[in-house]
Parts: structure tokens; C-alpha cells; sequence
């Protein structure tokens, strides 16, 4: 658990969205009576956030933290208030609960969207008045605790289902702080793959190919997948770490196999779609994204030919790219990209191939495959059953087209893999 360590520190990325979630944390910090509500996806560093706010509030006692749904229902109360001796079998000594070892401190209610229904009104009291009664005893006692809750969960929807109580519910939510997904924070991805990197392998370094992948990658599982595959990546790669290390450990399989609803591109493209075309201002606007994140992002696209530029300089603006048939297809996953550059070196692909190369299953691999027969990018080679496998429908011209690469005519429909 957090001492006083300097938790600010730990605590990197340089985009706006994140500094600004940093700068509410540190104000409510100082206002011990506000409870704090950190909302977030799954790693984006909630548990860091609760302890920012401890940290912060220069409170004297302890920070404990509870995962709620890690605990078993029937332990979380005496696991919170403690209790008496001789409350169950088992329970030879008394016991103070988190709450009372927390006293002058703060305790983190990760999960609180778990809290079985039927605590919730003791912990509603504990919260509100700063009395606890330990299980199996009826004396009452007297704690200063300051509440941090986080939640991956929609919990005014659980409200309204009857799920959490609304009472409760308006008490956690003194303070309402949501924590941006790593995917809108710009180049806090490479500076945190860099430290991660740096942490284990300090020799090894990214390709430029690896810095755009991870750049265009959703991280639905935010932080914390990041980092896992950082590390998984760099146990595979010799010195430099390219895609093809980093997309085996991706999860990148449904629904996320499209880039993901909610990658960077995508939202952009659902803006132009929306408008026909916008301004780098309307973009800003409507995704989110700052202006280094969203310039990049703009550029990306720019140079993989999905949208286009019109107009100069105040009056700029983007629009989707009209295709050109010299084009490649734009709107390739990672994975699909890494199939296409694995044919270009080794001429062919079979479907075995294609699951090793990616790191897919047999299923996803057959999936990826008919994308790229639908977009006109492969053709299958014609050889029957296990040996059938795929060739480019153009070979590019950098192209070393190998003895068993045979010519690419492609065939009126195109056939869907094995
Ligand atoms: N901005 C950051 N800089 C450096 N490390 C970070 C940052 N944010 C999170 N981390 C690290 O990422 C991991 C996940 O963070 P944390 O446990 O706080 O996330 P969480 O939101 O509580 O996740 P979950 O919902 O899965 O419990 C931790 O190892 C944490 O130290
Ligand atoms: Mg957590």
C-alpha cells in the first residue's frame, strides 16, 4: 500500500487530459469532507488516482484499500468494520476493521460497485456519520475516514435497476473524477512504453513501425495492458522491438479486431462522416483529443490515404479520402497489416501461417483472410485444403516475388478461405 511515497511522480503522461484529471485530484485532495467517485475504464490508473488523493490531503493515518469484488460477500463486512470476539466460529480475537485501521487515513473502495446491497446502509453510516460497529458487537465507535470509491461500473444505472442504493450513491459522489482511456491521451502511450521498457530491458528499443502500432492501438485494457505487453514484447525481440512482437500479445481479438470503437481513427472518422467534413477545431471539439494528439492523428490518416485535406491553412479542412486504385486499403487492423507486409516478404500465407505470425487463433486468422480477399488485397493461390493460401492480388513493386508465388489473377469471385 501507498506510504508516503511520491505518488505524483509515478504517476506519468504529459497530455492535457491527464494533467487536467491530476489537477482536480490534487484540489479535492485538501477537502477531507468530500467523498471522491474515481471513474475509469480497467487500468487507466484508478488505484494510482486514490492514492494521489491520499497523498495529497497530508491526512496523518493510514491509506487501506478494499477491492469489493475480490472478497468474498459474506467477509467484506468484517473485513470493514471488524469484529468482536466470539462473532463466528473461528473468531478467537477481536478485530478492527479496515474503517477503524484507516481512522485519520483513507480508505479506497475499489469495486464499490460489488458492495453487496445489504451493507451498503452500514457503510452508508459510516461514511456519513463516522460510526462503525464491529460484526457481533453492538458498541458503536467513532472514526474520521475519508472515502475515495472507484468503479468500472455504471453505477446511476445500477441505481435505477435497484442494484446500489441511490442514497449511498449520492454520498459517494461528492466528487465525480473520470480518468481518460490511454487511447485519447495522445503521446502518453510512447512515453509510458519507453518507461516501461526502459524498467526491465534498458538496451532494447521500439521500431518506428512499433511506435505507430502502439500509437494506433486502442488498449482496451488501458495502462496495465500496456505495460504487459511492452514486457511480453521485449522478452521476444532480440534488441529492437518491432510489430510483429507486440501484435502476438495485443488483444486484439473481438471487438477489437476493427481497430476498436473507440481508437482514435474511428472517432474521427464518425465526426466527418457526421459533417461531411471538419475543422482541426471541430475535431477537437467533438473527440477530445488535444491538439498534438489530434494533428498526429490527422497526419497518420493522411499518409495512409483515409481522409484528405482541403482548403489551406485557417480554412483547412478533412474530409475521407476519395479511393485511388493505387491505394492499399485503408482502414487495415494492425493485424491485417501485418499479414499483408508477411506476404510481401515470403510471397504466400496459409492460414496456419497467418495464426503464428499474429498470434490469433485458427478462427481469426480465417477471418482476417476473407477481410483481405474482400478488399481485393489477397487472392487465394488455388492449392486444396491445408497447403491452400494466399498471395497479394498486386504484388507491390518492392515485392522479391518468391519461386512459389504464383501469378496473381484474380479469380471473378473471390473464394473465402478454409
Ligand atoms: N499515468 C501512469 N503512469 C505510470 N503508471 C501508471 C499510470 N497509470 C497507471 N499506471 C500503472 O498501471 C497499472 C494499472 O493502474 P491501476 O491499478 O491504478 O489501474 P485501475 O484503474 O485501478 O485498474 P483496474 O480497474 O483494473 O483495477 C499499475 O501498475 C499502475 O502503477
Ligand atoms: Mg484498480
Amino acid at each position: 500500500m501507498a506510504g508516503r511515497t511520491n505518488i505524483k511522480a509515478q504517476i506519468l503522461g504529459t497530455s492535457k487530459v491527464l494533467r487536467d484529471a491530476i489537477a482536480r485530484l490534487e484540489r479535492v485532495a485538501r477537502v477531507h469532507a468530500v467523498s471522491v467517485l474515481i471513474e475509469g475504464e480497467t487500468g487507466t490508473g484508478k488505484e494510482l488516482a486514490a492514492q494521489l488523493v491520499h497523498e495529497k490531503s497530508r491526512r496523518h493515518g493510514r491509506f487501506l484499500a478494499i477491492n469489493c469484488a475480490a472478497i468474498p460477500k459474506d467477509l467484506v463486512e468484517s473485513e470493514l468494520f471488524g469484529y468482536a470476539r466470539g462473532a463466528f466460529s473461528g473468531a478467537h480475537r477481536e478485530h478492527a476493521g479496515l474503517f477503524e485501521q484507516a481512522d485519520g487515513g483513507t480508505l479506497f473502495l475499489d469495486e464499490v460497485g460489488e458492495l453487496p446491497l445489504a451493507l451498503q446502509a452500514k457503510v452508508l453510516r459510516a461514511v456519513q456519520e463516522g460510526e462503525v460497529r464491529r460484526v457481533g458487537s453492538s458498541d458503536v465507535r467513532k472514526v474520521d475516514v475519508r472515502i475515495v470509491a472507484a468503479t468500472h461500473r455504471d453505477l446511476r444505472a445500477m441505481a435505477d435497476a435497484g442494484e446500489f442504493r441511490e442514497d449511498l450513491l449520492y454520498r459517494l459522489r461528492g466528487y465525480v473524477i473520470h480518468l481518460p482511456p490511454l487511447r485519447v491521451r495522445g503521446r502518453d502511450v510512447l512515453l509510458l512504453a519507453r518507461h516501461f521498457l526502459k524498467e526491465t530491458f534498458r538496451s532494447k528499443r521500439f521500431s518506428r513501425e512499433a511506435e505507430a502500432l502502439l500509437l494506433d492501438y486502442p488498449w482496451p485494457g488501458n495502462i496495465r495492458e500496456l505495460q504487459n505487453v511492452v514486457r511480453a514484447a521485449a522478452i521476444d525481440a532480440r534488441r529492437t522491438i518491432g510489430p510483429e512482437h507486440l501484435v502476438p500479445h495485443m488483444d486484439v481479438d473481438p471487438p477489437d479486431s476493427d481497430g476498436g470503437p473507440g481508437s482514435r481513427t474511428d472517432a474521427i472518422l464518425e465526426v466527418i462522416d457526421e459533417m461531411g467534413s471538419a475543422s482541426p477545431a471541430e475535431l477537437r471539439d467533438a473527440t477530445g483529443l488535444t491538439r498534438t494528439t489530434l494533428r498526429r492523428a490527422i497526419n497518420d490518416m493522411l499518409a495512409a490515404g483515409i481522409v484528405q485535406r482541403l482548403g489551406e491553412g485557417r480554412h483547412v479542412r478533412y474530409a475521407r479520402a476519395t479511393a485511388r486504385d493505387d491505394d492499399a486499403s485503408p482502414e487495415l487492423t494492425p493485424r491485417q497489416r501485418l499479414i499483408i507486409r508477411h506476404v510481401e516478404n515470403a510471397g504466400r500465407i496459409t492460414r496456419q501461417e497467418c495464426a503464428e505470425t499474429t498470434g490469433a487463433s485458427l478462427r481469426t486468422a480465417s477471418r482476417d483472410l476473407s477481410e483481405l480477399v474482400r478488399h481485393g488485397l489477397l487472392v487465394p493461390d488455388g492449392r486444396p485444403g491445408k497447403a491452400a493460401g494466399y498471395v497479394l492480388a498486386r504484388p507491390s513493386s518492392s515485392q522479391t516475388t518468391g519461386p512459389q508465388c504464383p501469378s496473381p489473377t484474380p479469380p471473378a469471385r473471390p473464394a473465402q478461405p478454409a
